[in-house]
């Protein structure tokens, strides 16, 4: 038995979940989980939401509102948002409990006694009307790259460029409006430079301290890639204390009005979160977090690649005792109808909002996003060909095979499954084909290819209807009832597959087939057997996986947007 930690990013609680989150991050490492679990290995699944960040106080500000309000807020709606997905957690924590504090103050003393950190004083904008430090986002100016006037002082939005506050023309406070003035402040900093060498071993070749310790094969390309042009580039040290007071203050002399940057904070919720989880489930964190035989598998969006696969590492090897993550399964950015997804333009497809407008198709939605994802390129949701991919592949082939095999079963056999009589040499053929799915489709999710994944299983479907449509049942029943025994036989036996080989990515519907044919399963390995139905066993009437999406509905959805 394999043992996991999985986690997917923890989402800021500062605005809801839209399809871009599900499809970068959550949805990946859901189907990932579900396997792991079926392949019988122990697994435990984290994420949370990460409740400090400028983001947050200043939409706080924004709405008279106390931070607080605004996380509990979010926190709520976020949760039962991935619940309705079936995205299913061990633990959705927050980074506002004193547990997530205590862990990522530990970890900052820990450094700091090390004297890991540097501590420098560097000029930074000040606000004298509010009397504080501003952080990046709290500043807002002209771009030096675009023109663009309301670039923030860490990003520009209108063209993408990474910036520093000090470089914005005509830098304003957006808490008071006026042009803040430079004052000394200090902070303390993780000199990145040192770690080079051995990061660019562990990341490229898989070796940390003579050991082999992950398969730089299995790396995404996007992710090596992006990891080497940082490291070639040279590491600068990194602040990781702000002034602020919202977030994780700073243990020590100096630290006072000062919180921890987010990545001395975020991240350390993964640990926190799992001891809370341990705590509850009776069992040892540290059994996952310092056993090297665990692997850590980091689910997220390409905009953290350089925090998790760079500074993350840095703290967890400086702490000592903690491993390192075996693989880092970043995608790239999904869009919205050729657009880029947008919160404040109200661009996106909101979790909540879909559910809503379609309920029950919450497979669908995880189906969609499943065969677009955007795993190494930036890729494209629009609504038409949501709906194609519904009344095409989930209709057309996946509930309609289903669908004739349960119908023909109960008009025939009285809805008893048939017995397998003499096996022709096709029948052999098909056979060996359907049992060889569950490890096509296991290597595929192992490597983190879901969509080649999700289109094996649509092959499974799409075979069985082929073989439906050569051997006919409904007309051979009159001439040879044997054959039909055997044809129909074959048939369910592909519907028990599907029912097992589609619950990492479609688990309603997984669960609807197994209660349509009356059975559960225990693994996913079962479904090498192609003898799970036993003859006679009782299956229940035919009923529909899926439905038609019309125009008028896919219209409607358009029109929202614009
Ligand atoms: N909340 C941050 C973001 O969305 C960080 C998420 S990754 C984590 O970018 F590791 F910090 F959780
Ligand atoms: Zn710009």
């Amino acid at each position: 038995m394999e043992k996991f930690i999985v986690t997917a990013a923890l989402p800021y609680a500062n605005g809801p979940i839209h399809i871009g989150h599900i499809a970068g991050a959550y949805l990946p490492a859901d189907i990932f989980v579900r396997y792991q679990k079926l392949k019988k290995n122990d697994v435990v699944f984290i994420c949370g939401s990460d409740e400090h960040g400028a983001a947050i106080t200043l939409r706080a500000k924004k709405e008279n509102k106390s931070p607080k309000e605004i996380i509990d807020l979010y926190h709520s709606k976020n949760k039962k948002s991935f619940e309705t997905l079936n995205i299913n957690f061990s633990i959705y924590d927050r980074t506002s409990s004193k547990l997530h504090h205590e862990t990522a103050q530990e970890f900052f003393k820990n450094l700091e006694s090390k004297n890991v950190f540097n501590k420098k004083t560097t000029k930074q904008f000040f606000d004298k009307k509010h009397n504080q430090f501003l952080a990046d986002r709290y500043i807002q100016g002209t771009c030096p790259k675009c023109g663009y006037n309301l670039a923030y002082g860490d990003q520009c939005e209108s063209c993408g460029s990474a910036l520093s506050p000090t470089e914005l023309r005509n830098p304003k406070s957006t808490l008071s409006g006026n042009t803040p003035i430079i004052k000394e402040t200090t902070h303390w900093y993780l000199p990145m430079k040192k770690n080079e060498k051995w990061l660019k071993q562990w990341i490229e070749k898989g070796i940390l301290e003579k050991k082999k310790i992950h398969d730089p094969k299995k790396w995404k390309n996007n992710v090596l890639g992006q990891c080497k042009s940082w490291i070639d580039g040279g590491l600068q040290s990194r602040a990781m204390t702000r002034d602020l007071d919202w977030g994780v203050k700073v243990p020590v002399e100096g630290g006072e009005k000062k919180v921890l940057y987010v990545w001395l904070d975020a991240p350390i919720g993964y640990i926190s979160a799992t001891k809370k989880w341990a705590k509850q489930e009776n069992k040892r964190w540290e059994d996952y977090w310092k056993s090297p035989k665990t692997k850590l598998i980091n689910f997220i969006g390409k905009d953290n690649i350089v925090f998790h696969c760079i500074i993350f590492p840095i703290i967890l090897k400086e702490h000592g005792e903690f491993i390192l993550p075996t693989n880092v399964p970043a995608n790239e950015f999904l869009n919205l109808e050729g657009g880029k997804i947008s919160t404040s333009r109200n661009h996106a497809i909101w979790v909540n909002d879909f559910i809503n407008d379609f309920p029950d198709k919450e497979d669908v939605l995880r189906y969609v996003l499943c065969s677009i994802s955007p795993e190494n390129k930036d890729s494209d949701f629009t609504w038409k060909d949501f709906q194609a991919r519904n009344n095409n592949e989930l209709v057309s082939i996946l509930g309609n095979f289903v669908n004739r095999v349960i119908v023909l079963t109960n008009k025939y056999w009285d809805g008893k499954v048939p017995k397998r009589n003499q096996t022709s040499e096709e029948d052999k053929i098909i056979l060996n084909k359907i049992s060889e799915f569950p490890n096509k489709i296991g290597e595929s999710i192992e490597n983190y290819k879901f969509r080649e994944g999700l289109y094996q299983l649509i092959d499974l479907a799409r075979l069985g209807n082929k073989f439906l449509a050569e051997q006919e049942p409904w007309k051979l029943y009159k001439l040879d009832s044997d054959r039909t025994e055997t044809v129909l036989n074959i048939c369910l036996q592909i519907v028990f597959s599907l029912s097992v080989l589609s619950e990492p990515f479609l688990p309603e519907t997984s669960d609807k087939i197994c209660k349509i044919l009356n059975c559960s399963f225990e693994s996913w390995n079962c479904s090498k057997k192609t003898n799970n139905l036993k003859p006679n066993h009782k299956i229940e009437e035919a009923k529909h996986l899926f439905s038609v999406i019309s125009d008028e509905k896919i219209q409607e959805q358009i029109d929202k947007l614009n």
